[in-house]
């Protein structure tokens, strides 16, 4: 990290969770952050669900809520971004506060529940995008909704044209009911929704479905069983988790969801798991308490094909991004492997 990016973190520390984050915004619009360019190497450039990656390392879901900086993330050097969540209409989230920093646990539990300004705004946005970047959006329902497993259609029918993947996300803890999705019925019927929307797009996209990491072994065995049945193209474990095992911080009782570093040995669990139930044929994005390369390795190994973070940014800054694919480029040269799809899955069973 470099010292001009050390001291606007240690600034941002000192504000209330959400205005720093709302000033990272403005940074990035300014032109302040880093901007590498994209990273890659010919060990680092990866496939999924038949997108070209420069490189696995991603930026997830909810650090972007409204794609109002693809241009500077975009040379931040992730590998690709996903934007949102964004639902139908625009709406306004929980009361404040409901993003809270947890320093010592190098972990943050947020409540938002999908603030966010609708999918007109985001489909604006998303017509300007920087065309050589993978850009995904982050699927949402509106908590007044009547027709919950429709507004996931109706969102990815508005951006699809803008869009290389859309993520169905039935597992954000903030929106009262809205895991009651990932059941089997529930889920099927919702996900054959929104891929026969997808079917009917002039440009049919990859479409992705975003579990939490708070699943059963049979629930989790369930969405092995839903998504072959479905052909969603791939799966991203996992979203942020209602446990709070382990934590020291004051805020560690607070409502929400926790993302992280102690989210990462559960995250990477459910990964392998979902690896072996699906016998390798549904690929995975990992994402759950990346904060290094080394971690980042780790996941692929259980069995990601790539990977994305978010929290740890909070602590170490954007330029991570660049650092954790860089880093990953030199441990695939380390151990001698020319391709970082050689290693996806290779030591599943350590997680099991
Ligand atoms: C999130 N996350 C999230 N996920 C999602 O699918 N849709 C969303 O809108 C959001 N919003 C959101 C806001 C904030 C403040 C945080 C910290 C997280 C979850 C995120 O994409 C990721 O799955 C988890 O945070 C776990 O990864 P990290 O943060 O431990 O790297």
């Amino acid at each position: 990290m470099k010292l001009t990016e050390k001291i606007g973190l240690a600034a941002l520390h000192r504000m209330d969770p959400e205005a720093a984050h709302g000033l990272s915004i403005k940074a990035l619009k300014a032109g302040l952050a880093p901007a590498p360019g994209p990273i890659t190497s010919p060990r680092l450039r990866t496939t999924i669900a038949g997108l070209d990656l420069p490189n696995p390392v991603g930026l997830a879901a909810g650090f972007d809520k409204n794609g109002e900086v693809l241009a500077p993330l975009s040379r931040a050097g992730f590998g690709f971004i996903e934007v949102g969540a964004v639902t139908p209409r625009p709406q306004p989230g929980n009361p404040k506060p409901r993003l809270f920093r947890l320093t010592e646990d190098r972990a943050a539990i947020n409540r938002f529940g999908f603030n966010n300004e609708g999918m007109e705004v985001m489909a604006g946005r998303l017509a300007q995008r920087p065309k050589e970047a993978v850009i995904g959006l982050n699927l949402g329902a509106n908590k007044d909704s009547d027709d919950r497993p429709g507004d996931f259609a109706k969102v990815l029918a508005h951006c699809a044209p803008h869009l290389d993947f859309a993520t169905v996300n039935v597992s954000s803890p903030n929106t009262e009911k809205l895991r009651d999705l990932q059941g089997k019925a529930a889920l099927t019927a919702l996900l054959s929704g929104v891929i026969e929307t997808r079917d009917a797009l002039a440009r049919p996209l990859p479409i992705f479905l975003k579990i939490a990491p708070d699943l059963t072994e049979d629930e989790l065995l369930d969405i092995a069983d839903v998504a072959r049945e479905t052909g969603v193209d791939a799966v991203i474990a996992t979203n942020t988790t209602l446990s709070r095992d382990g934590l020291s911080s004051p805020h560690k009782s607070e409502a929400g969801g926790l993302s992280g570093a102690p989210l990462f040995e559960k995250s990477t669990r459910v990964l392998a798991q979902l690896s072996k139930l699906t016998d390798g044929q549904v690929p995975l994005i990992g994402v759950g308490g990346i904060s290094s390369a080394e971690q980042a390795y780790a996941k692929i190994c259980a069995g990601a094909s790539a990977v994305q973070f978010y929290t740890a940014m909070v602590f170490g800054g954007i330029s991570l991004a660049s650092d954790i694919a860089q880093g990953l480029d030199n441990l695939l040269a380390r151990d001698g492997f020319e391709a970082v799809a050689q290693v996806v899955g290779s030591k599943r069973e350590d997680w099991l």
